[in-house]
């Protein structure tokens, strides 16, 4: 029996305080059920409401693509930097500790290797293990103008319904084949079309032109893709105008892992989405924290 003795009688209900009500860091997510909301705050940030996310989930479709041969030696010394880690089931199991206490994006579709036709994909996770992993959030490809357009849309339709009935948010992402044009009018129709059949959350790339269209015709959280290697000071700046121009965050992969100072270069990108940094400071700082680093090996 529960010790009642002593309990307390004086009660106060402060009825003259109004019961809060408070808003959601991330737009389009004030509607959505508890679970999901805190499973996006593992995600972005609750006090700037953007993500840095580590994206490491090349290897479903490339294999050890340079950056990522031993996800043990050279990602994991990251993921004390990263917000969120987007990577594959396999990778989260055999190389991930499972301390790590930040979000997870678990990339949940997939077949088709660099070999073939890329865009013919389809779902590779059931919710269940989703679940059971614990991720934050499930990750589908989704080919606007690919030649298996409607399958990954019908993917992506899919992982919205499974995560809806547990909580568990889906980022679509926004894929571009070669023959695709990067520009705002591609970017939006691509990023409105996810949004608008469910996804919680959006990654696309960034365009140079119109970036700000994109963010604006989106109603969910836009993060941006790095895309290809670029040097460190152009990357900083991408990320810069992205974050500017209203994306919530960024989800860097070769930007990141295949820069020259790896740890160096995602603290800098830290600055740049949550504070703000300006492009050429954030350069200053990855290089002094470069120096630092080759110093300490040299030293060891
Ligand atoms: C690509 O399909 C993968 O999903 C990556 O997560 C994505 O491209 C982001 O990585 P990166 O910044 O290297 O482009």
């Amino acid at each position: 029996m529960a010790d009642i003795e002593g309990v307390k009688e004086t009660k106060n209900y402060y009825p003259e305080v109004p019961a809060s009500h408070e808003g959601f860091h991330l737009k389009g997510a004030h509607q959505l059920d508890w679970g999901m909301r805190n499973r996006l705050s593992k995600i972005f940030r609750p006090s700037t409401g953007r993500t840095v996310m580590l994206a490491v989930d090349h290897g479903y479709f490339l294999g050890p693509t340079t950056g990522l041969e031993r996800i043990d030696l050279t990602i994991v010394p990251l993921l004390a930097y990263a917000d969120a880690l987007m990577c594959t089931r396999g990778i989260l199991r055999s190389s991930i500790p499972s301390t790590f206490p930040n979000g997870v994006v678990m990339r949940s579709s997939g077949g088709p290797s660099t070999l073939k036709e890329l865009s013919n994909e389809l779902l590779a996770v059931d919710i269940d293990d989703a679940l059971r992993m614990n991720v934050s959030a499930m990750a589908v490809q989704v080919y606007i103008g690919g030649e298996f357009e409607t399958q990954s849309v019908r993917n992506m339709t899919t992982l919205v319904d499974m995560g809806l009935r547990y909580g568990v948010p889906t980022m679509g992402v926004t894929a571009v084949g070669k023959e695709l044009t990067r520009d705002a009018r591609y970017l939006g129709l691509a990023t409105r079309i996810c949004a608008e059949l469910g996804a919680q959350v959006v990654k696309t790339y960034y365009c140079a032109e119109g970036f700000e269209r994109v963010t604006a015709g989106c109603p969910v959280p836009i993060v941006m893709a790095g895309g290809k290697k670029l040097p460190e000071l152009e990357a900083l700046t991408m990320a810069h105008n992205a974050v500017t121009q209203g994306a919530a965050g960024v989800d860097m992969g070769r930007n990141i892992f295949q820069s020259e100072a790896p740890a160096a270069m995602i603290q800098a990108v830290g600055k740049v989405v949550h504070e703000l940094m300006p492009p050429a400071q954030a350069f200053d700082l990855y290089q002094t924290m470069k120096r630092e680093q080759e110093l300490a090996a040299a030293r060891a």
